[in-house]
């Protein structure tokens, strides 16, 4: 059987349907390369018989793309023989480009990556008008580029500056709006539909060429060295840098093949973005990205950390106490993923409040055209507001998000557990309260768990499962597919105070503050942790989350520590932060002033006093960024060790994927262990060790990782 059919039917359309045996969706590979290479020599070989093309999927899906597992092989030895491979892949593409025949895309699924670049090889593109189809390129977010000639033609066929969002941001959209953003040409009913518009498609255009092969062919929107186009391409990497956060480090090599691409023939432009893409694809960088978005992420998803042995189930109704700024997040996620959603608070104008706040989100939605006045309508009844326990009867699941307050937490739990149906889930969105702790006022301790949402819940995709001391592996497999229902990503982490996100993110700010106490300019600091990758300085997400909450979880996990018998070792933070709380009143951005200013009327700043303060002029002279950057880095990279080393976490995919999603971690690094292991184990523990002489103990290589290094071994 062969990966793509040759169909010549009586009335000269050659149909080619891409259907690779044993595989559920298309991708680049090996065989696809040998196939379509094959059916395009037969069709050269009688092109006298044939009057167009129609090029077409047997799969749900229309293309899934390159195929990651080749590519994630290709060393830099084989980058030579990488070149010539596409470029002979794309001299197939071209030929039928070039045939002077009509070649139609009937895009039947989602087309992304590769698969669109093989669409916009083709002079037509239908593709069924379904919300759920995909189209996009969204190599960007792998740290590699659409290199089957996707920054060439995207940029010929609708402009460089409207190319953008798809090549650099790897943008998504659906058919409709493809057909709005010029991507695609028209749009069909049904499959059928799509097969009949590509025949009449043919048979009005016996002969086709791209615009691009056109005698006089002018770049749409401008030419890169027209003066305002000039201008916009100047600031472009530094406006995307920002956007993006700087996630994206092939963005750059994806603008330059774009850019100087377009001011060339489409084939040299072609090469030239071979070039790129061929040393994006022996980085380390796009390694590190394929890795953990794209083989730990599928693994996460399709069962991760879940117990095995349990069906997996779907919520039908969820209790959410607090409709507070998470509770009213939570009940947003929930209910756009058409469950039913309790929503209770202390009074019913409160959980009203909450309410709303879905309201102001969807109300968004519908004004810019992503979703009808109907489906809000829809959403929005599944969510009662309410202040009565009794309305919570028949719940699968509750979700308390009351404030952070052990002895609310267990009179809501004790409250309302009874109001679940027959073993149904109760469980805690506390960000600090070790959940063995607040299981204690449950009557089914099995039962509870911790599911930890992230703020502003609707955007933020991941959530940390907690498990309990007592909490069985039903409860935890349910809880996982809730997770899953409403779209988000899961990690299971085992209880610890902090869990593990909030754990390392703690040693990412107090990192932060102790440069300060060090002498460091607050300034220099906050451009390490941009340069480190994190999307937010230390100083600034400090005040985020206020400097009294960290007094307060310091308060506790200090009074804990001393309660099991341990000795508390202050961390070189904590001054600074008592002295801007305590003597300076400056509590945090809720409260108006922190380590920043927050004028009424203008951007935030850095306290100017802070230099009076702290700043030690010849420290702060003799410092070296990289030094900065990597205590950014390698303190968050030893504290996910230590959740390793102690079970907090289990697998590598967990920490990962949680350190990225969850706390910020750059994400050109693919988390914070593979961090390390693209560092070298033995060149981490050294650099670690130098760091712990020069800054103190936190930074001592632990036990798993000199064991590690010591066997030469990486963690996996
Ligand atoms: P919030 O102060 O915005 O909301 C708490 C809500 O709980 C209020 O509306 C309050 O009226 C309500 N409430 C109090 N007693 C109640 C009761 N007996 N029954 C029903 N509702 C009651 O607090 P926020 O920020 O939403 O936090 C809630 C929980 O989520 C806390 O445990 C917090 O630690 C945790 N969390 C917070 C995150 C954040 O970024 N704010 C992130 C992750 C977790």
């Amino acid at each position: 059987m062969t990966a793509i059919r040759y169909e010549l039917a009586s009335d000269q359309i050659l149909t080619l349907t891409i259907d690779m045996p044993g595989q559920s969706a298309n991708t680049m590979n090996g065989e696809f390369r040998n196939a379509l290479s094959e059916v395009v020599g037969k069709a050269k070989a009688e092109l006298d018989n044939i009057r167009g093309v129609i090029l077409t999927s047997g799969k749900k899906t229309f293309f899934a793309g390159g195929d990651l597992n080749e590519l994630h092989k290709v060393t830099r030895e084989d980058a030579q023989a990488f070149e010539a491979m596409v470029n002979a892949l794309k001299a197939d593409m071209r030929a039928l480009e070039t045939s002077g025949k009509p070649v139609v895309a009937a895009i039947n699924g989602a087309a992304l990556g590769g698969g669109l670049e093989l669409a916009l090889a083709c002079h037509h593109r239908i593709a069924i008008d379904n919300d759920s189809i995909q189209l996009g390129l969204p190599e960007v977010t792998l740290g590699l580029l659409p290199g089957g000639g996707g920054t060439q033609r995207l940029p010929r066929m609708i402009g460089l500056e409207a190319a953008f969002p798809f090549l650099m941001e790897g943008k998504k959209v659906n058919p409709k709006a493809a057909l709005k953003a010029g991507i695609i040409d028209e749009l069909a009913d049904s499959a059928e539909d799509m097969l009949a518009k590509a025949r009449e498609f043919i048979d009005a255009n016996p002969k086709c060429q791209q615009p691009w092969d056109q005698k006089g062919f002018k770049l749409p929107g401008g030419a890169p060295h027209h003066p305002a186009m000039a201008q916009k391409l100047a600031i472009a990497p530094a406006m995307l840098k920002q956007k993006t956060k700087g996630c994206y480090p092939a963005s750059e090599r994806i603008l330059s093949a774009a850019v100087e691409g377009a001011q060339v023939d489409f084939d040299n432009g072609s090469l030239i973005e071979t070039r790129y893409f061929a040393e994006l694809v022996i980085g380390q960088v796009a390694k590190n990205m394929t890795n953990t978005f794209w083989f730990q992420l599928n693994a996460l998803n399709s069962g991760g950390s879940r117990p095995t042995g349990y069906a997996k189930e779907n919520v039908k109704k969820v209790g959410i106490l607090g409709a507070g700024m998470m509770g009213a997040g939570i009940a947003y996620a929930t209910a756009t993923r058409g469950v039913e959603v309790v929503l209770k608070d202390v009074s019913v104008e409160n959980a009203e409040k909450g309410k709303h706040y879905s309201e102001q989100l969807l109300a968004k939605k519908v004004s810019r055209g992503r979703m009808t006045t109907e489906n809000k309508a829809d959403i929005l009844a599944r969510i009662r507001p309410t202040d009565s326990v009794s309305d919570l009867a028949g719940c699968d699941l509750i979700i308390e998000a009351v404030f952070e307050d052990s002895d609310l937490k267990a009179k809501v739990t004790r409250e309302t557990e009874s109001a679940l149906v027959e073993n149904g889930i109760f469980a805690s969105n506390t960000s600090t309260i070790p959940i063995t702790q607040l299981a204690e006022a449950s009557a089914r301790p099995e039962n509870f768990i911790g599911l930890h949402f992230f703020s502003p819940v609707d955007k933020m995709q991941l959530v940390e499962i907690i498990v309990g001391a007592k909490t069985s592996d039903e409860t935890l497999a349910r809880a996982f597919d809730y997770v899953q229902q409403i779209g988000k990503i899961p990690i299971v982490v085992n209880d610890s105070r902090g869990f593990f996100t909030s754990r390392v993110f703690g040693t990412f700010v107090n990192e932060g503050i102790s440069m300060l106490a060090e002498g460091i300019h607050p300034s220099s600091i906050e451009n390490a942790g941009l340069f480190a990758g994190m999307p937010v300085g230390p100083l600034a997400i400090s005040d985020e989350v206020s400097l009294t909450l960290m007094q307060h979880i310091r308060a506790q996990s200090k009074k804990d520590t001393e309660a099991s018998g341990g000795t508390w070792s202050p961390h070189p933070a904590e001054a600074v932060i008592d002295q801007m709380v305590d003597r300076q009143g400056r509590k945090g951005k809720a409260a108006g002033a922190g380590f920043y200013d927050y004028p009424a009327n203008g951007k935030k700043h850095l306290w100017p006093e802070l230099e009076h303060l702290f700043v030690d002029k010849a420290k702060a002279a003799s410092i070296e960024l990289q030094d900065l950057k990597d205590r950014i880095l390698f303190i968050q990279a030893i504290e996910t060790v230590r959740c390793l080393e102690e079970g907090v976490l289990k697998t590598v995919a967990d920490a990962n994927i949680g350190s990225i999603f969850g706390i910020g971690f750059a994400a050109w690094t693919g988390g914070a262990i593979q961090f390390i292991n693209q560092y070298g184990v033995r060149a981490f523990t050294e650099r670690a060790s130098t760091l712990a002489a020069r800054y103190g103990e936190r930074f001592a290589p632990p036990k798993l990782l000199v064991e590690k290094a010591e066997a030469n071994a990486i963690f996996s």
